[in-house]
């Protein structure tokens, strides 16, 4: 309807109503529907004159029958008729689930990246969803944190270039309404919510402003130039204030100088902890210090409903409600709602699901998502070998990670058997369990039964490592499966060790007394510790979780039909002790240089300054190298031309890097920071000129008051080719 429609539709609403258009309940909460909770269920206290059905929004109903009655109640129940928004954790694929957030970026393929999204974003929308709470494009420098995952890692220019993939994949054309096939983008969690301090979930960020506005902040401002509808706030306090209390990240950052004028949700409860936070008192002081930052909806707590109507009395504070509720509107608004309460559950038609199109686009990026961390030879396997497939993941569904479970459902995910059965002959192959992936099937409480029927019962550690070692006597080549199961990744799962479970080492070990290569295959959603077994492999495959398709993308790159390219979003460390670690760190005023005898230089006495595994890590079965040519600023551009070439008769893509060196600046620069990317494909031995334009905007730098510094002066770029390098020169 025209805004004037609108406003008319606003003024009519009484004060309850409009409280009630801030409320964001769980489906758990209205229809006792067994959906994702990820905080405390205790009765939360509405209301007993809140009439639930009038809520502005219900989240995580994924079913689109149960959407379609919470629909029709709430029109039964509004005097104004005003729908309900629907909201859901769809994070990384709503049906076809794609691979997790952090493998994704690794591909660097921003197109394939948004043509997954549109995918994401069809599949919701035919499920009668409005928003997703994604993409989550929190920067992560800390494996130990298990949300990692979630997100496309420890790089600026990566997770700017992700959040706009995605947002646009969701959200279409960039216009006054999100279109049919279209859902709004929620992104989370503003702000630095990947920083906890000891990588504890939902632990205190606290981090200089230089940081903040160069890095932190890069990708949420990247989100919303994009046009993202919905901001979610942080759970974390950041600078000595929670970050969904803070009116100076909220109002003055987020609105005044982003520019944002979306809805702002709160996270899960967060407006509540800011009791426990020591933020605020009580509950009307939480309202208060919510609303006055300029959170609109307050998910899963009866605060705004409860204090609202008092507070509310004051001038000052309706105000700040009639912002909030016109922002809700409006969001329901662009979303056609008023117009069709029943946006894509009129058309809720599962044939659309899970297509042979969508799967084509998953399989195509866990092709560019897995990494080859290592190859001596091993890989690709060869049609003629035997080949011993070890490891519970050989043969499992359970490969689409912690939130895809949301909507997701394992049993349509594709097991590696699957996929290596399509490709090499079946006498060929030889499949055993070696360990149990899980030690009981205890912590799924109502999920126990299914999860058991997918993944088998559990089995006696000595006979599956006899097996499997009687297995591996037998092959040429050992394929060993290993890492973490689901549950050890996502919210909630921090972890202080990142090293392998004991029974996966000891069975890799015995793999090794067998004298046959081994190759590796690493499922896991975070970098973990493989320091001391990265030895035992002759060839490394990191598949993350991989999705649905993830068993027929990872046969494909096993046997060479197709050609790793991804290099890693996130740096794998050497050890705990080493974390943070990333690639555009500072450099300190004792770099170390190649005299570690020297005591009184920055290194540890105990552990090498390097990572096992650095950002951008990622080999091929083809070999690249790269050749500057030209590097010219013009206006507001820089245009960068270098030729790639394939050194092989294997073809293959490389996705290339362009690295800014650090140079002298009032506010220290990293030591190299990643500013363009680009996927060249090469046939045999094929030669190709390319070119790169970066915007010279990208490389402003702010100081620790928000303000740009003085950036003139030379600049040197790293060409990065496989981690083959050159430095071209350029004055701006
Ligand atoms: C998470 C959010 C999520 C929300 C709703 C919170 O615990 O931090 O990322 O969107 O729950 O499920």
């Amino acid at each position: 309807m025209d805004k004037k429609r609108l406003k008319n539709l606003f003024q009519q609403l009484t004060v309850d109503e409009k409280i009630a258009q801030t409320v964001q309940l769980n489906g758990s909460l209205v229809a006792e529907y067994d959906v994702m909770n990820t905080g405390p269920m205790e009765n939360l206290g509405l209301p007993e004159d809140l009439n639930i059905y009038e809520v502005g929004s219900i989240y995580n109903v994924n079913d689109f029958q149960k959407l379609k009655e919470l629909q029709e109640k709430a029109l039964e129940s509004s005097r104004l008729k005003i729908p309900m928004l629907f909201m859901s954790d769809v994070i990384y694929g709503f049906r076809t689930i794609f691979p997790m957030p952090l493998a994704q970026a690794g591909s660097f393929d921003f197109d394939l990246i948004k043509e997954a999204a549109e995918v994401t974003a069809k599949e919701s929308y035919l499920n009668g969803l409005h928003v997703l709470f994604s993409p989550m494009i929190d920067l992560v420098r800390d494996p130990r944190w298990g949300r990692v995952m979630e997100s496309p890692g420890e790089d600026v220019y990566t997770a700017k270039r992700f959040a706009k993939s995605v947002i646009d994949g969701y959200q279409g054309e960039i216009s006054e309404t999100i279109d049919e096939d279209h859902v709004a983008a929620c992104i989370k969690h503003f702000a630095a919510y990947g920083a906890p301090e000891g990588g504890r979930e939902y632990n205190t960020v606290d981090m200089s402003n230089q940081r903040l506005f160069n890095e932190y902040l890069q990708p949420y401002q990247a989100a919303i130039e994009a046009n993202t509808r919905l901001v979610m706030t942080a759970f974390n306090v950041l600078n000595g204030e929670p970050a969904s209390g803070s009116k100076w990240l909220n109002r003055d950052i987020l609105r005044k100088r982003y520019g944002f004028d979306g809805v702002l949700v709160s996270d899960h409860a967060a407006i509540k902890e800011l009791i426990p936070h020591g933020y605020a008192k009580d509950t009307r002081d939480a309202a208060v210090k919510g609303l006055e930052a300029g959170v609109d909806f307050d998910m899963m707590t009866a605060i705004y409903a409860k204090e609202l109507p008092e507070l509310v009395k004051e001038q000052h504070f309706m105000e700040l409600l009639d912002e909030a509720v016109w922002r809700i509107l409006e969001l329901k608004n662009q979303l056609g709602l008023f117009e069709n309460p029943f946006r894509g559950l009129d058309q809720a038609n599962t044939g659309e699901i899970l297509t042979e199109k969508s799967k084509e686009i998953a399989t195509a990026l866990v092709e560019k998502s897995c990494v080859l961390l290592k190859n001596q030879g091993a890989l690709p396997l060869k049609k003629d070998q035997k080949i011993a497939v070890v490891g519970p993941y050989g043969n499992s569904h359970l490969t689409i990670g912690f939130w895809a479970s949301v909507s997701g459902n394992p049993k349509d995910a594709v097991p590696l058997k699957e996929g290596l059965l399509a490709e090499l002959p079946e006498e060929k192959l030889c499949f055993a369990r070696g360990y149990n992936m899980f030690d009981s099937y205890d912590a799924f409480g109502p999920l126990k039964a299914g999860i058991e029927l997918l993944n088998g019962p559990i089995e006696a550690e000595e006979k599956l490592l006899t097996e499997a070692k009687e297995a591996a006597e037998e092959a040429d080549v050992i394929v060993f499966t290993f890492g973490e199961q689901f549950l050890e990744s996502g919210e909630g799962a921090s972890k202080a060790h990142l090293g392998l479970p004991e029974k996966q080492i000891r069975l890799l070990d015995e793999l090794k007394t067998c004298g046959k290569p081994i190759v590796g295959v690493l499922y896991t959603g975070r970098p973990l510790i493989l320091t001391d077994i990265e030895d035992h492999f002759d060839s490394l495959l990191l598949a993350w979780y991989p999705g649905t398709m993830g068993g027929k993308g990872i046969a494909n790159l096993l046997t060479g039909k197709a050609n790793p390219s991804a290099r890693l979003a996130m740096t794998f460390p050497r050890s705990e002790g080493q974390i943070p670690i990333y690639h555009a760190q500072l450099s300190t005023g004792r770099p170390l240089t190649s005299d570690h005898s020297d005591r009184f230089i920055s290194k540890y006495r105990d552990e090498s300054n390097e990572p096992l595994f650095t950002f951008g890590s990622g080999l091929s079965y083809a070999d690249f190298e790269g050749t500057w040519q030209t590097a010219k600023a013009e206006k507001e551009a820089i245009t960068f031309d270098f030729k790639v070439k394939n050194l092989t008769e294997i073809a293959g893509e490389t996705v290339v890097h362009i690295y800014l060196k650090q140079r002298p600046a009032s506010i220290v620069r990293p030591v190299r920071s990643l500013v363009a990317s680009q996927i060249v494909s090469l046939g045999e031995h094929e030669e190709k000129e390319c070119r790169v334009q970066l915007m010279i905007k990208e490389l402003q730098v702010y100081d620790n008051y928000g303000n740009t510094i003085d950036s003139s002066g030379e600049y040197q770029f790293e060409l990065d080719v496989l981690g083959k390098k050159e430095i071209i020169s350029i004055t701006l």
